[in-house]
């Protein structure tokens, strides 16, 4: 569990604005995520979490600092890595086994077992009987079950996730948690994830990191030491729970005045 799964060192990043001027977004952020754990990125809007993301995906080149991605001493290639963002950005005019059938279609695995493994992920995140729905007519937590069998379905070994269960309705919110968290029990991925809801942040998190507002850095790294397999239903209602909340509470406050 100590060993190092995602290194980020010293980073910062800045883009051009409409107007021409420069805008620094990420400050000297360092971050390490270790192996197999579940580790949460919270901090006021705009201060750079997505940006955070996109550099630890690959996606992005930061200005400055450095980027590992671990498995043991071993680096990390991009297939390796499984990134939801934000919008489920699933194909539109593809079925939901199309889908999730494209990353195994990309890594050239043969038709019989990208099926077979597309239909078991399918089962796995429960849209059984959907598998030749189009996107539009799913439900937006179903669209994000799809994006999460999408990506699942190749075992990455570097799970990133932005606010995946931001846009949804408080039941469908709290049941995709709980899927999020028995796949990570059962798959053992190293988790990086973004949120700015503290109930879920600490209903998931080994630990959480809390960013200040931009440009970001980091202000604390908080351990949530609450007992696993976790009830995200009522976790509210465990005893440590508040003093938690409150002290995430402060460390973020703490911008939102200024
Ligand atoms: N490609 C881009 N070009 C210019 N500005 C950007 C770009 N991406 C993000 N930004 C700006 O950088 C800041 C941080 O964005 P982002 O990382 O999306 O913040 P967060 O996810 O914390 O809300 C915002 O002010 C945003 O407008
Ligand atoms: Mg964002």
């Amino acid at each position: 569990m100590d060993q190092p799964a995602v290194v980020l060192q010293d980073l910062s990043h800045r883009f051009v604005t409409p107007s021409g001027a420069m805008m620094d977004v990420l400050q000297d952020v360092s971050v390490t995520v270790r192996e197999k754990e579940f580790f949460t990125v919270v901090g006021p809007s705009g201060c750079g979490k997505s940006t955070l993301l996109n550099i630890a995906s690959g996606l992005l080149q930061p200005k400055a600092g450095t980027v590992k991605r671990l498995k043991g001493d071993r680096e990390l290639e991009k297939l390796e890595i499984g990134y939801i963002t934000q919008d489920s950005n699933l194909f539109p005019w593809c079925t939901v086994i199309e889908n999730v059938m494209m990353p195994l279609e990309i890594r050239k695995l043969p038709k019989r077992e990208r099926v077979e493994r597309a239909r078991d992920w399918i089962k796995i995140v429960g849209l059984e009987g959907f598998e030749n729905h189009y996107p539009r007519q799913l439900s937006g937590g179903m669209q994000k079950r799809c994006a999460i069998a999408r990506t699942m379905v190749y075992e990455p070994e570097v799970l990133l996730m932005d606010e995946p269960f931001g846009a949804l309705d408080a039941i469908t919110k709290v049941t995709m948690q709980k899927t999020i968290l028995d796949l990570w029990q059962q798959r053992q991925t190293s988790v990086m994830f973004i949120t700015h809801d503290l109930t879920e942040a600490i209903a998931l998190s080994d630990r959480v990191a809390v960013m200040t507002g931009r440009p970001g850095r980091i202000r604390r790294t908080v351990d949530i030491p609450l007992e696993r397999p976790r009830d995200v239903y009522n976790i509210t209602d465990l005893k440590n729970f508040r003093e938690l909340r409150h002290e995430l509470w402060d460390l973020l406050e703490t911008d939102l005045e200024s």
